[in-house]
C-alpha cells in the first residue's frame, strides 16, 4: 500500500459519494470533511454497530449525548485550558507549522526502519522529553538529526513553543468547543446515577463531535479539526483499576477483530507513548496505515483525576455511597475515533481485484453489517414489464433494509457499481421471475449466482447483513 493508492481511496471516496472536500465550491477548509450518501450510511452503521456493542450487550453501561458547548469552568477543572498543549515549530522559509514530535517520528519510521535499535532509543528520548516537556531536548534531536523541512529542504527552523488545542468561541466569553465527548460524562454522572439508579461498576457511553485546533490536520480522515469519538467511561471500585483496565484493553481489541480486518497484518495494542495530562496509565489499539502503526483507539485509567476536579470546581459532591464507603470511583475510559475508523475500514476494505476474464473490478469489501447499501434491486432490460415487478420487490423490502433500485446502466455496470460500493448482494429479475417468481442473486465477494424466490429476499438480506450474528458472538465475551 503507497501513497498513490492513498490518492486513488480519496478519489474513489468522492465519486463514490463516501467523503467531500468541506465547502469545495469555495476552495475547501484544511482538514474539514463532509460525509456523502454512502459515507454517512457506513458512519451511521459503525456507530450503531459500537452503540449496541456497548449499551445493549452491557445491561450496566447506559448512553448520554451532552452539549457540545459546556461551562467554561468544565475546561479548568478537565485540565484542558492549562494542559491541552501541543508543542510546535514554525520553518522560518517555508513559513510552515509543524509538530516537532512528528517530524522525529516521520523522521525515524522512514530512516530507521532497518535499524530498531537505532528507532527505538531515539524514539525513546523524544518521549522523556515529552514528558518532561523539555522543548530544549526536542530541539536539539530535531538539529542532531538534521530535520529538514519537507518542502524547502532547509533546516532553518524556530525553537519549539506550546499551543492550546482548543477552539475558542469569539465573543462568548471562555467558551470552548469541547476538545473530548468524555468531560459530558462526567459532570451527568450524578444525574445518570440517580435517574437509572446505577451501581459500581457502571459506564456511560456517548458518541459525538470534538474539536481540535490540531496544528497539522493532514492525512485525510486521519487528523481532522472536527471529528467524532466513541467514548464510554467505565465508572469502578478503586482497588480494581487494574482488573478493569486489563479487562477493557482485552474487550475492545475483540471488538476490531470483528471488522475482519487481518489482525496480524494491520493491528497491534500497545502502551500509549506520551500520557495525557489526565491519564495515570494508557493503552492505544493501532492500525497500520501507508504512513506506520498509528492510534485509532485509546483505553485510558483516568483515576478519579476528572471527578475530584469536578468536585472542587463546582462544590458539589461526586462520590458513591455503596458497600458503607463513600468513595469518588475510579474510571476507566476508551475513546474510538470514528472517522479513524471509518477511514481503516474503507482503506482496508477498497481492493482492485483480477477476475478471471482478465479485467479488473473495484470491490469495497466492507463487513456486511456496516456495508451502506445491503442490497440493490435491478429489471434484466428496461422493457417487457421487468422494471415494475422489480420495483415493486424494492418497494416491498426497503421497509426492513436499506435498498437500492437501478436501472439506469446495462447489468454488468450496474454490478461493478455497486461492488465499488460495497454492496453485498445484487438481486436481478429477468425472464424467469415472470414465469417462477425467482430471481438472481450475486454476491459481492464470491461473485456466485443463484436463483431464490422473491419470498426468500428480505430473510436472506436480515440474515447475512444484520447486527445479530456479531453481536451474538461479542456477547460471550462479556
Ligand atoms: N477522551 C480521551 C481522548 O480524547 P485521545 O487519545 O486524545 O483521547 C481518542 O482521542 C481518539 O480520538 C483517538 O484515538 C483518535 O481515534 C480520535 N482523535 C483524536 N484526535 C483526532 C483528530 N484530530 N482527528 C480525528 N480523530 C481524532
Amino acid at each position: 500500500m503507497n501513497k498513490c493508492f492513498f490518492d486513488f481511496l480519496i478519489s474513489h471516496a468522492k465519486i463514490y459519494g463516501f467523503i467531500f472536500p468541506s465547502s469545495e465550491i469555495y476552495g475547501g477548509l484544511n482538514a474539514i470533511y463532509d460525509y456523502g450518501p454512502h459515507g454517512v450510511e457506513l458512519k451511521n452503521n459503525i456507530k450503531d454497530f459500537w452503540w449496541k456493542s456497548m449499551t445493549q450487550l452491557y445491561e450496566n453501561i447506559v448512553g448520554v449525548d451532552s452539549s457540545i458547548l459546556m461551562h467554561s469552568d468544565v475546561w479548568h477543572a478537565s485540565g484542558h485550558v492549562d494542559k491541552f498543549n501541543e508543542f510546535l515549530i514554525d520553518h522560518k522559509d517555508s513559513k510552515k507549522r509543524y509538530r516537532p514530535e512528528i517530524l522525529i517520528q516521520e523522521y525515524v519510521e522512514k530512516n530507521y526502519f532497518n535499524d530498531p535499535k537505532k528507532k527505538e532509543k531515539t524514539l525513546s528520548r523524544l518521549y522523556r522529553s515529552l514528558e518532561k516537556k523539555d522543548l530544549t531536548d526536542i530541539k536539539i534531536l530535531i538539529d542532531e538529526l538534521c530535520i529538514s523541512d519537507p518542502v524547502f529542504k532547509t533546516k532553518n527552523w524556530t525553537k519549539i513553543r506550546h499551543f492550546n488545542m482548543m477552539f475558542k468561541i469569539e465573543n462568548e466569553k471562555n467558551l470552548y468547543l469541547r476538545p473530548e465527548t468524555a468531560q459530558g460524562i462526567f459532570t451527568n454522572f450524578h444525574n445518570i446515577i440517580k435517574s437509572n439508579r446505577m451501581k459500581i461498576p457502571f459506564g456511560i457511553a456517548q458518541i459525538g463531535k470534538s474539536f481540535r485546533n490540531e496544528i497539522i490536520a493532514r492525512r485525510f480522515l486521519f487528523r481532522m479539526r472536527e471529528f467524532e469519538q466513541m467514548e464510554m467511561q467505565f465508572f469502578i471500585l478503586p482497588e480494581e483499576e487494574i482488573k478493569w483496565y486489563e479487562y477493557w484493553k482485552k474487550n475492545r481489541l475483540k471488538w476490531h477483530l470483528e471488522l475482519n480486518i487481518e489482525y496480524k497484518k494491520y493491528y497491534k495494542l500497545c502502551k500509549h507513548d506520551h500520557l495525557a495530562h489526565y491519564a495515570n496509565a494508557g493503552s492505544d489499539i493501532k492500525f497500520n496505515f501507508p504512513f506506520g502503526f498509528q492510534e485509532i483507539e485509546g483505553i485510558h485509567s483516568r483515576r478519579d483525576f476528572d471527578l475530584k476536579n469536578h468536585e472542587f470546581f463546582s462544590k458539589k459532591k461526586l462520590r458513591v455511597f455503596e458497600l458503607k464507603k463513600n468513595y469518588i470511583p475510579y474510571v476507566i475510559e476508551t475513546s474510538l475515533g470514528l472517522d479513524r475508523l471509518f477511514l481503516v475500514l474503507f482503506y482496508s476494505s477498497l481492493k482492485k481485484e483480477k477476475l478471471k476474464n482478465g479485467t479488473i473490478r473495484i470491490v469495497l469489501k466492507l463487513p456486511y453489517y456496516l456495508s451502506p447499501i445491503k442490497a440493490a434491486i435491478f429489471p434484466l432490460v428496461k422493457k417487457d414489464g421487468l422494471p415494475e415487478i422489480a420495483k415493486k420487490i424494492f418497494n416491498d423490502v426497503k421497509i426492513h433494509h436499506k435498498l437500492v433500485y437501478d436501472e439506469k446502466e446495462s447489468i454488468g455496470k450496474l454490478y461493478r457499481r455497486q461492488d465499488a460500493i460495497g454492496t453485498p448482494f445484487c438481486f436481478t429479475v429477468d425472464y424467469d421471475t415472470i414465469k417462477t417468481d425467482t430471481v438472481t442473486m450475486r454476491n459481492r465477494d464470491s461473485l456466485d449466482q443463484k436463483r431464490i424466490h422473491i419470498k426468500e429476499i428480505s430473510k436472506i438480506i436480515e440474515k447475512e447483513t444484520g447486527l445479530k450474528k456479531v453481536l451474538k458472538k461479542l456477547s460471550y465475551f462479556i
